[in-house]
C-alpha cells in the first residue's frame, strides 16, 4: 500500500513507522514507536509526498506488481495542484492499482460530494466520517460496484452494527448541508473569518497571515527562527482560550458560525496577536507560556 496522508491508527498504518527512525521527526509520527505493530508488516506500507507525482509513479515502478492500492487525503487545508489528482488517477490505472481517498477529515466540506466531487477525480474507493454525522459517531466505506463486492464474501461485524443514531444523524447531516446550501455558506463564512483575521494581524503588526482553503483556514504567524513554532503555536492556542475562544491555528468552519463568532474570534486573536508579538520582541515566550509546548504526534503528509 501507497500512503499519503492520516489515516488512524490501526496496525497496517502504524506499520509505516517501521521505514522511519522514530527520533528523526520523519514521517509519520516523531518519537512514537510502532510498539505493538506486528513486525511482519514492516515494509508493506509506503509514504509518499503530496503533490509529487515522479515520487508516485518511482514508488510504483520499484513496487510493480506489489503495491494493491494508493490511498491518500486528496486534500485538507489547500486545493490541490491543477491536474494532480487527475495524475494520480492516471498512474493508479496505468499501474491497475485500485485509488482509495480518505475523505474523513476533507469530505461534505468544500462540496457535499468531497474533495473528488470538487475537482472531478472519482476514486475506487472512499472513506467517509467526521462531518457526515455532525459528531454523531459513524463512518462509511463506498466503493465501485467492482472494488466493493468481494465484501459479500467476507466476514465483517460489529458490536455495534446496528446502532441506527449514527445512519439517522447522517442523513439528517446529508440533507441540511444541502438544505442550507452549505457549500455557499462555507465560502461566506471562511472568507469573513479570514479577513477578519487578516486585518487582526495587519492591526496587531504581527507578521501572518489567516490562509488556506475557506473550509479549513489556518494562521500561520511569520517567524524568523522556525524552532519557536511550537511555542508560538501553544502561546496563540493559550491566548484564545483566556479569552473563552477555543482553536487551533486550523479552523474548520462551521454553519453555526455567526458574524459575530468571527467578530469575537478576530478581537481575540487580535489580543494574542499582540501577546505573541511582545514575547517573540522580548525574546520572553518561555514566561508567557503557562502550558507546555504543543507537542506533535504525527505529521500528516497533507497540507
Ligand atoms: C483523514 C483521516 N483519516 C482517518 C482518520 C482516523 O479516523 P479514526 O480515528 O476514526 O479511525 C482521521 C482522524 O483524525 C483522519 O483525519
Amino acid at each position: 500500500m501507497l500512503i499519503c496522508g492520516y489515516h488512524g491508527w490501526h496496525d497496517w498504518y502504524q506499520a509505516a513507522n517501521y521505514g522511519a527512525d522514530p527520533n528523526s521527526g520523519e514521517f509519520p509520527f516523531a518519537g512514537i514507536e510502532p510498539i505493538g505493530v506486528p513486525n511482519v508488516l514492516d515494509g508493506t506500507v509506503i509514504p509518499f509526498s503530496y503533490g509529487d507525482l515522479a515520487m508516485l509513479r518511482r514508488l510504483l515502478e520499484e513496487n510493480r506488481g506489489e503495491v494493491a492500492a494508493i490511498m491518500m487525503e486528496p486534500a485538507r487545508s489547500e486545493m490541490p495542484p491543477p491536474g494532480y489528482l487527475q495524475g494520480v488517477r492516471s498512474l493508479a490505472d496505468e499501474f491497475d492499482v485500485i485509488l482509495i481517498f480518505d475523505e474523513v477529515s476533507s469530505g461534505w466540506r468544500l462540496a457535499v460530494g468531497g474533495v473528488q466531487e470538487a475537482v472531478g477525480v472519482t476514486p475506487d474507493m472512499t472513506v467517509v466520517a467526521k462531518a457526515m454525522s455532525n459528531g454523531y459517531p459513524m463512518g462509511a466505506v463506498v466503493g465501485s460496484r467492482e472494488v466493493m463486492s468481494p465484501a459479500a464474501r467476507m466476514f465483517i461485524s460489529s458490536s455495534y452494527w446496528s446502532d441506527n443514531l449514527g445512519l439517522v444523524a447522517s442523513l439528517t447531516t446529508i440533507r441540511e448541508l444541502k438544505r442550507r446550501d452549505s457549500e455557499t455558506r462555507f465560502a461566506e463564512i471562511g472568507e469573513a473569518l479570514r479577513t477578519a483575521l487578516n486585518q487582526a494581524f495587519a492591526a496587531a503588526g504581527l507578521p501572518g497571515a489567516c490562509l488556506g482553503l475557506h473550509v479549513n483556514p489556518y494562521v500561520r504567524i511569520e517567524l524568523a527562527d522556525e524552532s519557536q513554532r511550537r511555542k508560538v503555536n501553544t502561546l496563540f492556542v493559550q491566548e484564545m482560550a483566556r479569552r473563552h475562544i477555543h482553536m487551533l491555528p486550523s479552523i474548520r468552519t462551521t454553519l453555526v458560525h455567526t458574524p459575530q463568532d468571527i467578530e469575537e474570534t478576530a478581537q481575540a486573536a487580535y489580543e494574542a496577536f499582540q501577546v505573541i508579538r511582545a514575547g517573540l520582541e522580548t525574546g520572553r515566550l518561555d514566561d508567557l507560556l503557562v502550558v507546555d509546548p504543543k507537542r506533535e504526534p504525527f505529521r500528516r503528509l497533507v497540507r
